[in-house]
């Protein structure tokens, strides 16, 4: 089992944020985190990316527990893109900063390999043009498209990625997306990937993980976890599921608290 998350708990001073959560994911695996705002997604998140300690708990990564592994060791084996915004500013361009994706791997200097893997990965997000921009004078989406060509080009084998698709058009959503399904399909990889669409989740994640309040609250195929009922409970929402030949579709349509009270209007309707 490439990740195992065993019993973790993190808490923010005395903010409890995540409680007891247990999951497993394998190679060649889509791992959908979703959750409403707050519900602990991106504190899952750098816990399996070592920004944070868990308070309580393991992550086991191959075997090995994740805390005891060396600096070098995580970046080969661990990519993580944090969600958009806040990053901007930093004096470098878009290949140099694609290029520090190949840190675990330089030994004297920059190899032919390296270029290559950094031109794939300008490439497969359209970043070609832009590569010798400034990454502070790109708008947000283009920058967040630069932070994941860095993480590609760091070729870990299990990739992290918060909100990857916040800041995309349609399109990079779309090819985002399904670069993430190759990664995993084609190259064994596992992703695990924070996201707030629901029909994005539904289409390519081959099993989600839903959080409520710090706590996984479902967790299974799409179809299982994508049902009105949990997202009534977790989101408060009344929501449409339907499956569409490319997946579950989520229509929300009012929040549970609207619809509710239209339910009981129209029931004393019928009964008047
Ligand atoms: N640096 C921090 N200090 C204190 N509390 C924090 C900190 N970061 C997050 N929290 C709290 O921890 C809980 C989980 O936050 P987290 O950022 O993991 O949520 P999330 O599911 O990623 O939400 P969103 O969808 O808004 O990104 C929230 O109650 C939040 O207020
Ligand atoms: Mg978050």
């Amino acid at each position: 089992m490439r990740l195992q998350v065993k019993d973790v708990s993190f808490t923010y001073g005395s903010v409890p944020a995540l409680e007891n959560i247990t999951f497993k994911a394998s190679g060649g695996e889509v791992l959908g985190i979703i959750g409403p705002n707050g519900s602990g997604k991106s504190t899952l998140l750098r816990c399996l990316a070592r920004v944070l300690r868990p308070r309580q708990g393991t992550i086991f990564f191959d075997g090995k527990n994740l805390a005891a592994l060396r600096g070098h060791e995580i970046g080969r084996c661990l990519g993580y893109v944090p969600p958009p915004g806040g990053q901007a500013g930093f004096p470098t361009t878009v290949v140099e900063t694609v290029l520090q994706g190949r840190r675990p791997y330089l030994t004297w200097g920059v190899s032919r390999r390296d270029l290559e893997v950094v031109s794939a990965a300008l490439g497969y997000l359209g970043l070609t043009p832009l590569a010798e921009r400034l990454l502070g004078e790109l708008s947000s989406g283009q920058q967040q498209k630069v932070f994941l060509a860095r993480a590609l080009a760091q070729e870990p084998e299990v990739l992290l990625l918060d909100e990857p698709t916040a800041t995309l058009d349609i399109r990079y959503q779309l090819e985002v997306m399904a670069l993430i399904r190759r990664l995993a399909t084609k190259e064994g990889r596992t992703v695990v990937a924070v996201l707030h669409d629901l029909n994005l989740a539904g289409r390519f994640a081959d099993r989600l993980l839903l959080l409520h309040e710090g706590r996984i609250f479902a967790a299974g195929k799409p179809a299982a976890v994508l049902t009105p009922a949990n997202l009534r409970a977790v989101y408060g929402v009344e929501a449409v599921v339907t499956e569409a030949p490319w997946g579950i579709q989520v229509t929300p349509v009012a929040p549970a608290t609207a619809a509710e009270k239209e339910a009981r209007k129209e029931a004393a309707l019928a009964r008047a």
